[in-house]
């Protein structure tokens, strides 16, 4: 059996990342404290699969209790680490909550796992490491930058966590996940504020918020809105289950972009939304968000070449599994 700790595998990314490994011959186990998410994402997970996921409510922060999984559970190949809190807003506010559970949670894994011999680990990094890049698409050697928040910086810390171990490693730099299973049985059941573009375009489709504030239209881009790099959920969960493989084969370190490639303006994903949904989406200019880079998309040079990753569902699905995951939640 190929057992696989994902910690924060009941939250958006990790169960999604549930039901990949598991099509890959892979067995999860998920250790959550399900803070910020919902016991649905398991059963929905289990019932995608057709099969049952053992589960440990833990606070990875909790070295004691956390330990118990070592204990339990034998012959564990890797683990998949994404228990992390992740509202960029909130970490402004809170910063000494984001560095002590953020880096606090790492730390008491890279423990356990050396305490244990278990010596693979796959982070869930952002390409907020890279703030605002100076060459684009960005490549993996593009320096850090200073960091836009707390939750930025907790990335950047843990990616240097991870160089300083002896544990081999591989940093995946989410660019924007979007979007659901077709199934409709898991997404994100996070209580944050929806601060993140494609949930404030369903809240707005769905009648939760009035309106949708494109932040600036000012900026050096083709219709002066910002440009990111959108990547569907079970695209980026896929990118996982190569990049344990990855780290199983060379026991290595790396770190790899996990991206489309592909820079999409605000404008133009409103616009994809409301063409694949067949909806209009209530939407006005307005200032410029602080904080916020002009453009950021990737370059996936090295994932396709190292990884042998590759996005493949169009943003169109993206946005309409999106749709289809607000209707869902809200009724
Ligand atoms: C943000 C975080 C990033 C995190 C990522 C997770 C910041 C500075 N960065 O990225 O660290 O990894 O979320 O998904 O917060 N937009 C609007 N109106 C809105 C909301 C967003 O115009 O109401 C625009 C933004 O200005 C931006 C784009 O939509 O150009 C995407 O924004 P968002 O979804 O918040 O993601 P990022 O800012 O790229």
């Amino acid at each position: 059996m190929n057992k696989i700790i994902v910690t924060g595998g009941a939250g958006y990314i990790g169960s999604h990342t549930l039901v990949e490994l598991s099509r890959n011959g892979f067995s999860p186990i998920v250790v959550d404290n399900l803070c910020n998410t919902s016991i649905q994402n398991i059963k929905g997970a289990e019932k995608i699969i057709g099969n049952k996921i053992p589960f440990y409510k833990i606070d990875c922060t909790n070295e004691s209790e956390f330990k118990k999984v070592f204990e339990t559970e034998k012959n564990v190949k890797g683990v998949i680490h994404f228990a992390a809190f992740k509202s960029v807003e909130e970490s402004v506010r809170e910063p000494e909550k984001y560095f002590k559970n953020n880096i606090g949670s790492l730390e008491v894994l890279l423990k356990l796992m050396n305490d244990n011999g278990l010596n693979n680990i796959i982070f869930s990094s952002s390409c907020t490491v890279y703030g605002s890049p100076d060459v684009l698409p960005v490549n993996e050697s593009a320096p850090f930058k200073k960091a836009e928040s707390p939750y930025g910086e907790s990335k950047q810390l843990c990616e240097e966590l991870l160089n300083k171990s002896d544990i081999n490693s591989v940093s995946l730099r989410y660019f924007n996940p979007i979007g659901s299973h077709e199934s409709g049985l898991i997404g994100d059941y996070s209580a944050d504020k929806a601060n993140n573009l494609v949930p404030i375009i369903t809240e707005t489709a769905i009648g939760k918020r009035e309106q949708i504030t494109v932040f600036g239209d000012d900026y050096n881009t083709p219709d002066g809105t910002c440009l990111r790099d959108y990547i569907h959920v079970v695209d980026l969960a896929n990118a996982h289950v190569k990049a344990l493989n990855h780290v199983l084969q060379n026991k290595s370190k790396s770190v790899f972009n996990i991206g489309t490639g592909k820079g999409v303006s605000v404008l133009e994903a409103i616009r994809i939304f409301e063409e694949v949904n067949e909806l209009q989406i209530n939407f006005k200019i307005g200032p410029r968000r602080a904080g916020d880079v002009e453009q950021i998309y990737s370059d996936n040079t090295l994932s396709t070449n190292e990884l042998n990753w590759q996005a493949k569902i169009p943003l169109e699905n993206a946005m309409k599994s999106a749709w289809k995951w607000e209707l869902k939640k809200s009724y």
